[in-house]
């Protein structure tokens, strides 16, 4: 069980949005905070594309998700709003997984043009699964 859990939507290996998700990672840790890690690149194509929502990867995920006290869920802009792949995962995790836990959402975007991608799109997704949205960050790349 972890105090935290950090979820990480990007689906790139060098991944910006997960180097932030690190960062904040590392200072929550330096402040005697244990951190669970969650990437959707952990889960099966399969498991992702055929909703099976009982599978090992996708069944440990969630227990992960409900023992934290608190979650940080992190996404690439992808079209003005969060990737397709952390959508994927959401679809297939209990409802109200996130249910009396506070959610730190976190995107990096190709600029700050589309800023409001968390508030309209990240923060409405994170309250499906009933979490406690915080304000959030969004990191975008100097033009
Ligand atoms: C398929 C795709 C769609 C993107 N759409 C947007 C977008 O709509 N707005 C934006 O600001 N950046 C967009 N970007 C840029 C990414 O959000 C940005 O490079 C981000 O930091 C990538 O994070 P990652 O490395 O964690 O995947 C897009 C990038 C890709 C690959």
């Amino acid at each position: 069980m972890h105090d935290i859990v950090i979820i990480s939507g990007s689906p790139s290996v060098d991944s910006r949005s997960q180097k932030v998700l690190g960062y904040i990672g590392d200072r929550l840790n330096e402040k005697g905070l244990s951190i669970g890690h969650i990437s959707v690149r952990d889960i099966p194509g399969e498991d992702l594309m055929f909703g099976n929502f009982n599978s090992p990867e996708v069944t440990g995920t969630s227990e992960k998700i409900r023992n934290a006290k608190g979650i940080i869920v992190g996404s690439p802009v992808y079209k003005a709003a969060y990737s397709g792949v952390l959508k994927s995962l959401f679809d297939i995790l209990p409802q109200d997984i996130m249910k009396d836990k506070p959610v730190l959402p976190v995107m990096s975007g190709g600029s700050i043009s589309h800023l409001l991608a968390l508030e309209y799109a990240l923060k409405p997704l994170i309250s499906t699964l009933k979490g406690t949205t915080l304000k959030g960050v969004l990191s975008g790349q100097p033009d």
